[in-house]
């Protein structure tokens, strides 16, 4: 299994990171702490989760140098006409000199009042964000997206000057993205699989699939899901927890073999969801301008 991957910027990536969406500011803090007290060099955060601030808390108490972790964070919808001032935001409230990951969190620019901006395109956030990694690669040190589909990757390769390092995503065995992954390994863009367990109260973790295997390999039904993006796919993973015994145990890869991989990636057939806005009918059914 593999522990880090390369960026197309040739930064390495520690493949498991420790995610912190719905994270709250009051135990996030302790999370990140214990989390690279015990081995964790990867961190991910975004404006949207509204805990950069005690996630910077957990990065300063941990007593890790700076340089010794990755650290991504993202733009908010809300941002998109604000890209310079939404960095330094960032910076601030993380209290870091630089960030390694800095990734438009949805395609979707939105007002602030939380209504989708119909009047303006997320393809100029982009090159906004092009603009700041060219001019200061030193305060950001790479750039990527977040929920694209093939379609959106498409529109935007078309003009990038710089091709996004990531795109971040829902992955798991009832949310496998094929035809995202396959597009973005044939670009070299990782991919980062956000709610990789199925977020809360997944059915993943009772799988009969996923437990047999777990059972083989003597480790929890998280296990096998977090090592199903560490075994040939280079993917990065993002496994949430703020419970202490949990987190220790997600850093724990197995090898699993091809046979169990594919059984893995069939699970979608009879068992498919998606946990972050589940009712997904395309950018349209959100509320958002389709991709043009
Ligand atoms: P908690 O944060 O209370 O420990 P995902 O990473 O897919 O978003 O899933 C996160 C959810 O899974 C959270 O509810 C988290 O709970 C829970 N979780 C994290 N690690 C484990 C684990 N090893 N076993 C069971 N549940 C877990």
């Amino acid at each position: 299994a593999t522990t880090s991957v390369t960026l197309n910027t040739g930064a390495i990536m520690p493949t498991v990171g420790l995610g912190t969406w719905k994270s709250k500011p009051g135990q996030v803090e302790h999370a990140v702490e214990f989390a690279l007290k015990n081995g964790y060099k990867h961190i991910d955060t975004a404006a949207g989760y509204q805990n950069e601030t005690e996630v910077g808390q957990g990065l300063k108490a941990s007593g890790v140098p700076r340089e010794e972790i990755f650290v991504t964070t993202k733009l908010d919808n809300p941002d998109q006409r604000h890209v310079p001032e939404a960095l330094e935001s960032s910076l601030s409230k993380l209290d870091t000199p630089y960030i390694d990951l800095w990734l438009m969190h949805w395609p979707a620019p939105m007002t602030k009042d939380g209504k989708a901006d119909k009047d303006y395109d997320w393809l100029d956030t982009w090159k906004a964000m092009e603009d700041l990694h060219l001019a200061h690669p030193e305060k950001l040190r790479a750039i990527g997206v977040s929920n694209f589909s093939v379609e959106y990757l498409e529109r935007l390769l078309k003009v990038a000057r710089v091709v996004p390092a990531v795109n971040q995503i829902e992955l798991h065995p009832s949310c496998p993205q094929h035809d995202v992954v396959s597009f973005c390994q044939s670009k070299n863009i990782v991919l980062t699989a956000y709610s990789p367990l199925g977020s809360d109260n997944s059915p993943l973790l009772k799988n009969t699939v996923v437990n047999k295997i777990a059972a083989k390999y003597s480790v929890q039904p998280a296990n096998v899901l977090i090592s199903l993006h560490a075994n040939k796919s280079g993917h990065t993973v993002l496994p949430k927890s703020v419970t202490n015994e949990r987190i220790l145990n997600n850093a724990t890869i197995v090898d699993l073999t091809d046979s169990e991989i594919d059984e893995l990636h069939k699970i979608d057939e009879t068992h498919h969801f998606r946990a972050c806005h589940p009712a997904w009918t395309g950018w349209g059914g959100l509320g958002f301008p389709d991709c043009k």
